[in-house]
């Protein structure tokens, strides 16, 4: 008797071969447009030194408190941690990298990110991201330039009428330590009609019950003390430059007080694009910002950044229908009387692919007219037949099955007789 199936873990999903088409649409489609843009690539480890993670991301937030997969190496006794985003991480390889004493640098990266959240549609325990990020400037240049080159790959994959844009101004670290006062206070001040969620956070982190869901909340936090208040020149300065390059770049946005965004480490512009009918509910497909004290609160020097990451299931989620690229471009069927057909069905395969075809070669028997109707419904345009005739006459045909057009030939010429019948 078989043992029962052991499932994958909850949260974690397969991408199945008929499902990987779009997912390569995205990653292609990604990797030319942040190319176009000076990115190039960035790969880094899946486990971390959990401390990487908690200092940067913050104590305090969800990823860090309750979302993280940290455990023990039992092999070292060292603190790891499966990799919640790719920010910290890219940021740490770089200064390993020394990259900082260059001048600016752009990379990009993609993988599987892991949180320990609950899973709901669109919302998974591994879920994939791509995301770019410039460092070694605080040039607003760079904030505005990462919002315009989302705003063309939303367009090249045809998602942009789908997708708004929300963007806010966090300020620097005094300004922000200036608003968090006065919104404590503000807080304290209302407590008693707080929700408990929102009571936990008024001393560790106030900022975030701006983003509450609760609706008695959010009207209490309506009327909080704007951090667009305690903006000085500089902190404005920037803002205004990126909302101006948006505009002059055609980018429609939102200014939104209220996006504070889940991480600790941003300061001035961050941003979110969600989908723009609110139904349903993990509806942000992207969201970044510039992070100027992430280098040094890691233990290097100075190296301002920006940066985004997009939510790959979420985008696929959106993608327009395309359809299903063909398995092969010609499908090799053959007679299952004996060795001779068999092994100038392996020939003519390796010719074919020799000259650039993908070759799917039918194994497993059956009459010719069977295997036909199922390179047909493979959706496979030709297929090269190896038939009792054929060996008896020492030759093979190849038929394109969308017109029926089919030409004999001798077994040398199959690879070139099919490249012209495809290409005709
Ligand atoms: P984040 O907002 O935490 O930012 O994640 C970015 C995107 O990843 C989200 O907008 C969402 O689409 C997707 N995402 C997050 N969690 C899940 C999940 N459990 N299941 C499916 N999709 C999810 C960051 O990670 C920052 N590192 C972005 C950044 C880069 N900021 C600066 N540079």
């Amino acid at each position: 008797m078989n043992s029962a199936l052991i499932s994958a873990v909850r949260g974690m999903r397969d991408i199945l071969p008929e499902q990987i088409g779009a997912w390569q649409r995205l990653e292609k489609t990604a990797a030319t447009c942040f190319h176009s843009y000076g990115y190039r690539e960035l790969r880094t480890p899946l486990v971390e030194q959990l401390e990487l993670f908690t200092r940067q991301i913050g104590e305090t937030t969800d990823v860090v408190q309750k979302e993280m997969y940290r455990f023990t190496d039992a092999a070292n006794g060292e603190q790891v941690a499966l990799r919640p985003e790719a920010t910290v991480s890219t940021v740490r390889a770089l200064l390993a990298a020394g990259k900082q004493r260059g001048g600016t640098v752009r990379v990009w990266y993609g993988g599987p990110m892991f949180r320990h959240e609950r899973p709901q549609k669109g919302r998974y325990r591994q879920f994939h991201q791509l995301g770019a990020e410039a460092l070694g400037s605080s040039d607003p240049t760079l904030d505005a330039e990462q919002i315009i080159m989302l705003a063309r790959l939303w367009q090249v994959l045809g998602v942009h009428d789908k997708l708004r844009l929300d963007i806010n101004n966090l300020g620097n670290r005094r300004e922000r330590a200036c608003h968090r006062e006065k919104l404590t206070a503000y807080f304290q001040k209302h407590r008693e009609a707080l929700d408990e969620d929102a009571r936990q956070r008024i001393e560790s982190n106030p900022l975030r019950i701006l983003d509450s869901k609760n609706p008695v909340t959010l009207e209490i936090a309506a009327n909080a003390p704007a951090l667009a208040d305690e903006l000085g020149a500089d902190s404005q300065r920037h803002a205004e430059q990126v909302k101006e390059k948006l505009t002059a770049a055609n980018v429609a946005f939102n200014e939104n007080a209220h996006l504070v965004r889940g991480l600790d480490y941003y300061n001035l512009t961050v941003y979110e694009w969600s989908l723009a009918d609110d139904g349903r509910r993990q509806n942000t497909v992207c969201g970044g910002g510039r992070y100027d004290g992430l280098a040094e609160n890691i233990g290097g020097d100075a190296f301002p950044g920006c940066g985004f990451a997009l939510g790959m299931e979420r985008i696929i989620d959106i993608l327009p229908p395309e359809a299903p690229a063909a398995l092969a471009d010609c499908f090799v069927a053959l007679t299952d009387s004996g060795t001779a057909a068999t092994a100038v069905a392996d020939r003519i395969a390796e010719d074919c692919r020799d000259r650039g075809l993908a070759v799917w070669r039918h194994v497993g028997g059956g009459n010719i007219g069977k295997q036909i109707k199922k390179a047909d419904t493979m959706g496979i345009p030709l297929v090269i037949i190896i038939g009792a005739d054929e060996i008896e006459g020492d030759y093979i045909t190849v038929k394109r099955l969308l017109d029926g057009k089919q030409q004999q030939t001798a077994v040398n010429d199959a690879a070139i007789v099919s490249r012209r019948l495809l290409d005709a």
